[in-house]
């Protein structure tokens, strides 16, 4: 069984969506010790480039399936790689912060990169979409400086973005743990609320462990 886990924070030890994301590891593996943990540190791993050629692959891709070109095709077996790696999970994890309202942009990059027509995702003749990663275990450890209201607040472009793009390649079953406020309550509130989430990214494990 493998987690595929995506680290967007490049704050390291500093990090309260990784030091959550840790409690939630560290409990899934007591709860079943045969998980096997891929950590990809999105500010460090390389994450495939999306220029021109993986661009015009994926417009190729979309339309009548014209012949990549040599350029076309090196850009898009990257790609294959990467949604390859996604696929092989059985767990996809991603802790990342809120960065000004919405996410990290190596987050958004591996997104651009995975996101894509007839590998992650399928559109049939009625133009639905149809997801083509299912069955995942999907979990979100999502940090903010400030305090936002669950599921319907107007200034968050993170949780409702990434469980848009996630919900369009399939993952629809998307557990979230919310770090927050880290910064506009001061320090106190903000040990409180890493506390708080640690204890609940733990039970979330749990739970999820025995599903
Ligand atoms: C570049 C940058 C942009 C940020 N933008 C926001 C924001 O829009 N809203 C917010 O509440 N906090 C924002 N913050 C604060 C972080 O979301 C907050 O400190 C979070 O806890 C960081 O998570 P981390 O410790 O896992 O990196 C921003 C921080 C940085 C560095």
């Amino acid at each position: 069984m493998k987690v595929l886990y995506l680290e967007a924070s490049p704050r390291g030890e500093r990090s309260a969506s990784t030091a959550v994301t840790e409690a939630f590891l560290a409990a899934l593996l007591d709860a079943a010790p045969q998980v096997e943990v891929e950590r990809v540190k999105l500010f460090e791993a390389p994450i495939p480039e999306f220029r021109a050629p993986a661009a015009e692959a994926k417009y190729k891709a979309m339309g009548a399936g014209a012949d990549l070109t040599d350029a076309e095709t090196a850009s898009w077996r990257q790609v294959i790689g990467a949604v390859e790696q996604l696929k092989s999970a059985d767990w996809l994890v991603i802790s990342s912060p809120m960065w000004n309202y919405s996410i990290p942009y190596r987050l958004k990059q591996w997104i651009d990169v995975v996101v894509q027509p007839g590998l992650t995702f399928g559109v049939d003749e009625s133009g639905t979409y149809k997801g083509l990663v299912a069955g995942k275990k999907t979990v979100l450890v999502l940090s903010r400086g400030g305090q936002y209201r669950q599921g319907d607040d107007p200034n968050d472009f993170q949780r409702p973005y990434l469980e848009k793009v996630l919900g369009m390649m399939g993952l629809t079953d998307v557990r979230t743990v919310l770090v927050q406020p880290m910064l506009a309550q001061g320090p106190e509130r903000a040990a409180q609320a890493l506390e708080q989430a640690k204890k609940e990214a733990a039970e979330l494990a749990q739970e999820m462990a025995r599903e």
